[in-house]
């Protein structure tokens, strides 16, 4: 039976739930691949620390020239994070002669153009499957499952921790600071939680879901993030009276114009299939034109689910690599029809959707019909509103949904209004 070589760099989380894969599924996968995968070397800082799983320590390496000098490595599995050294790392294996698998978004979002230019220079793959939306076959399903469709939209829920502190905060009424503090202690967020909260790490993955469902590639930093550090116990409240649930999405969509992509808290209907994703779970609605629509639901991370996907990507790649597919330039893995250029995104003034806004005002007659004139000014139709009784120093909230208006009559609407207002987009088409 044929062996293939494979080295991994890094053994924390996911490289240890790979490990554990590899070991406890050997027989079928080789069953399956008609050849064994045999782990090589393990690239770790510190060989001596504990692992979560069983590591013959002759295999544990600090170098990583001992990974990439082995001419029986075939496939790098890069599980370490970060963008450097890890990109480093992932052009020198390319450059090497192995294929790559990583679940690394940071790296494949920041320097994807360079990593995918590289690997289609040397004709090696690099897939990806477990950096966006972890255990959840999304990446293989957008690329092979719709390759003869073309996919128009995408809306969904890709950050756990964002998720689980909206949703402990929509079950239990409690504030931001709170449902944050009530998710680091349940191991579902970071003690430096920005990245996730901020909407950065969405940003990763949809930079990442643009590169596979529109073949674009696009620099993270263009894409409009907004976090939900600023969601209050209140604006919670206000939705689900107003029949809605607050999500942070991550969107995109595609027409003739070009391709928009943002992350923002979103106004989801109760009734909508991503009002119900809950706790860190994930959900991607994708519209394509043949299809309609399609769910992608599951673990969006974690040490064994992000190993699954881990695991079939290393399997596809021995796949192919057996059936000599790997014999010369111009393959490279999952993004063989994506554009050199990096595209620029349309604008979010462009975007055109309902709002929720909730202004602060002091509790004095007069003031609720001046905002209802600065709105009318600018073009802006309220479809409800109500009032809140005045709070303790005597202001009160008054919250309107607006009907759908682009971004930039609203912006001039509230500037006029000149009142502290929190402003949330609705799902396009509601
Ligand atoms: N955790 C998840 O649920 C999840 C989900 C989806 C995607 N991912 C992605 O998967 C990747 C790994 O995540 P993780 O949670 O497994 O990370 P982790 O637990 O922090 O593990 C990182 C591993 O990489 C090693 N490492 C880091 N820098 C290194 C360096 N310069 N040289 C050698 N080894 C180095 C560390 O070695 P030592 O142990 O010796 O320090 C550690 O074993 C990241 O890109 C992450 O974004 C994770």
């Amino acid at each position: 039976m044929r062996a293939l070589g494979v080295g991994i760099l890094g053994l924390g989380n996911v490289g240890a739930g790979t490990v554990r894969l590899l070991g406890e599924h050997r027989a079928r996968i080789e069953a399956r691949l008609g050849a064994s995968l045999t782990i090589r070397r393990v690239l770790v800082r510190d060989r001596a620390r504990e692992r979560a799983v069983d590591v013959a320590p002759e295999l544990l390496t600090t170098d990583i020239g001992a990974v990439l000098g082995d001419p029986e490595i075939a496939i790098v599995v890069e599980l370490m994070g970060g963008v450097e050294p890890a990109r480093s790392y992932i052009l020198a294996a390319l450059r090497a002669g192995k294929h790559v698998v990583t679940a690394n978004k940071a790296v494949l979002a920041e320097r994807g153009a360079e990593i995918f230019a590289e690997a289609a220079r040397v004709g090696r793959a690099v897939v990806f499957e477990g950096s966006v939306a972890g255990g959840i076959p999304l990446l293989r399903s957008l690329r092979e499952g719709l390759a003869s469709d073309r996919i128009t939209g995408l809306c969904g829920i890709v950050n756990g921790t964002s998720n689980y502190i909206l949703d402990a905060m929509t079950r239990t009424g409690a504030g931001f600071a709170d449902a944050l503090a009530g998710a680091q202690a349940a191991g579902y967020a970071e003690a430096d939680p920005t990245l996730d909260v901020g909407g950065g790490d969405a940003a990763h993955k949809l930079a990442l879901l643009a590169l596979v469902a529109f073949g674009v590639q696009v620099d993270p930093a263009t894409i409009p993030t907004e976090g939900i550090s600023h969601i209050t116990a209140f604006d919670i409240r206000a939705a689900a009276e107003l029949g809605f649930v607050i999500k942070s999405l991550a969107i995109g969509q595609r027409d003739e114009h070009g391709v928009s992509l943002r992350v923002h808290p979103t106004l989801v209907p109760r009734t909508h299939v991503l009002a119900g994703v809950q706790g860190a779970f994930n959900a991607v609605l994708v519209q394509s034109d043949a299809l309609g629509p399609s769910l992608y639901y599951g673990r969006g991370a974690g040490m064994m689910p992000t190993a699954v996907a881990v695991v079939s990507d290393i399997l596809e790649v021995a796949r192919d690599l057996l059936a000599g597919l790997y014999s010369g330039p111009g393959r490279s893995g999952q993004v063989l029809s994506a554009t050199s250029a990096p595209v620029r995104l349309r604008p979010l003034a462009d975007v055109v959707c309902a709002h929720y806004l909730c202004f602060r005002a002091p509790h004095v007659p007069g003031v609720l019909g001046r905002v209802a004139a600065c709105l009318g000014r600018h073009g802006v139709s309220i479809r409800r509103m109500s009032q809140e009784t005045p709070s303790d120093d005597g202001s009160a909230a008054m919250v309107m949904l607006t009907e759908p208006v682009a971004d930039g009559p609203l912006a001039a609407a509230l500037v006029e209004a000149a009142l502290p207002v929190t402003r949330l987009r609705l799902l396009p088409g509601d």
